[in-house]
């Protein structure tokens, strides 16, 4: 449990807030390309860490994120004209007396004031500079001064068509979205099914990877899994261990990187981030972008598991610019199916990301953690926690906010899921040593960053 104190120094990020302050230092997700797709087009709203924006890509291709209301008397920008402005220059212009602003905040015309007027040299929108990598506009709301270079996980690289960013909507606080994703004990519960038990052995539960299906077994079968976690650079990696029917120690391995990125145990490994990005206080968007494609699956063969289960991984549409629309709300009771539940699948919800859902958007906004009662499983989560306070503590003091240094090799940073060898060490696992790593790499002209 958390005292109240901690609570809210963990959950709170609006502007001066000692949480908001840390995520401020770091570039963070905005929005996704996909949404601001034309120059000239039409701009969007965009509300992060409790403060209202708008975004549009002005007639020359650059992405603009300035406050949402106007600085002359407050209307909402997002009406804005996105059109050409004086002298050459363009931006977005308020419906209400025609004053516009560039992407980088500056008014470039304030026709509703005489023309000798000098006003418009002294008014100023707040703008914050915009990134595009992998599909998502990054912006980084810090104070200038501090601004770090952008944290390349290997979006920078991309080609066009492997650019498949997502975003999904939960109505909850971020660190309590974000628990749900740390959490590997939950995976032998809420999305097991009964199923499970009458997939064939396809003989993979022996030292080296399993196929998907197998490790829904190992899941199923040691629903109490043991777990190390291991500090690194840029937050921690653990594993929960399970012991498989054959008596094998079976790791799933995941990473937590500051300040709110995860990357999920996945066979052999895996480079997919989910990014709890706070709306405010109590919204959170969870992005997603993978660097390598589809690498699970075509790498070890086996039963294929996305064939066989009863529910959906994810929503059926993912609509074509990456939005992915939420079926199943708290107002639909995430369509729970009770005889479902009784009789084949642990949770009664057809979908996998909404028994996630369920579970975390039913603690409320921000769940009182002073309430709770953790046990061994929740190591990870504990460790999460006292990591992200004690960085806010201490950028709150002066200090630096960690993992954020440009020379950091951040497309290292891996998951990972393998039954191990006798003396085989899981911390090996996903990292440049991992000879899984180098077979892929040495087969993919995206290798990692030059020296590393
Ligand atoms: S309120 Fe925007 S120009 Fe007047
Ligand atoms: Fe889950």
């Amino acid at each position: 449990m958390l005292s109240a104190q901690d609570n809210e120094l963990l959950t709170r990020v609006g502007p001066g807030t000692p949480m908001g302050e840390l995520l401020r230092r770091y570039w963070t997700p905005a929005l996704l390309v996909s949404e601001v797709p034309t120059p000239g087009g039409d701009p969007v709203r965009v509300r992060l860490l409790g403060e209202d924006l708008v975004a549009f890509r002005d007639r020359e291709g650059r992405v603009g994120l300035i406050q949402g209301n106007c600085p002359h008397r407050g209307a909402s920008l997002f009406f804005g004209r996105n059109e050409a402005g004086p002298d050459g220059a363009c931006g977005l212009r308020c419906p209400y007396h025609g004053w516009q602003f560039a992407t980088d905040g500056t008014c470039i015309d304030m026709p509703s004031e005489p023309p000798t007027s000098s006003f418009k040299d002294r008014v100023k929108a707040k703008a914050y500079p915009t990134h595009e990598s992998g599909g998502i506009v990054w912006t980084y709301m810090g104070p200038a001064e501090t601004i770090t270079p952008f944290r390349d996980f290997g979006t920078e690289t991309l080609a066009p068509d492997e650019v498949a960013a997502t975003k999904l909507h939960t109505s909850c606080n971020w660190v309590q979205a974000m628990e749900g994703n740390l959490d590997t004990s939950h995976i032998s519960w809420l999305h097991q099914w009964e199923g499970v038990d009458d997939i064939p052995d396809d003989g993979s539960d022996k030292p080296g990877y399993p196929s998907n299906a197998m490790s829904w077994k190992f899941w199923k079968h040691d629903r109490a899994p043991r777990l190390e976690i291991e500090d690194t650079w840029y937050g921690f990696k653990y594993v929960g261990v399970r012991t498989t029917p054959a008596g094998h120690k079976h790791v799933r391995m995941s990473a937590f990187c500051f300040p709110y990125n995860t990357v999920i145990a996945s066979v052999p490994f895996g480079t997919q981030h989910g990014l709890f990005v706070p709306v405010d206080d109590h919204n959170t968007i969870r992005y997603s972008f993978s660097t390598r494609v589809n690498e699970g699956l075509q790498e070890v063969g086996g039963t294929n598991l996305f064939a066989l289960s009863p529910f959906e991984f994810g929503p059926a549409e993912v609509g074509r610019n990456g939005i992915i629309p939420r079926r199943y709300t708290a107002e639909n009771d995430y369509g729970i199916d009770r005889e479902e539940q009784r009789t084949t699948t642990y949770s009664g919800v057809r979908e996998f990301i909404s028994q996630d859902f369920m579970v975390t958007e039913s603690m409320g906004p921000i769940y009182d953690r002073t309430q709770e009662r953790l046990g061994t499983s929740d190591k990870a989560i504990i460790r999460m926690r006292r990591l992200l306070i004690a960085a806010a503590k201490s950028v709150a003091e002066g200090g630096e906010p960690p993992a954020v240094e440009p020379d950091l090799d951040y497309r290292s940073i891996r998951s990972a899921e393998k039954i191990l060898d006798e003396g085989e060490d899981w911390r090996e696992l996903g990292t440049d040593a991992d000879p899984m790593v180098q077979r892929y790499d040495a087969g993919n002209a995206r290798t990692p960053v030059a020296g590393s």
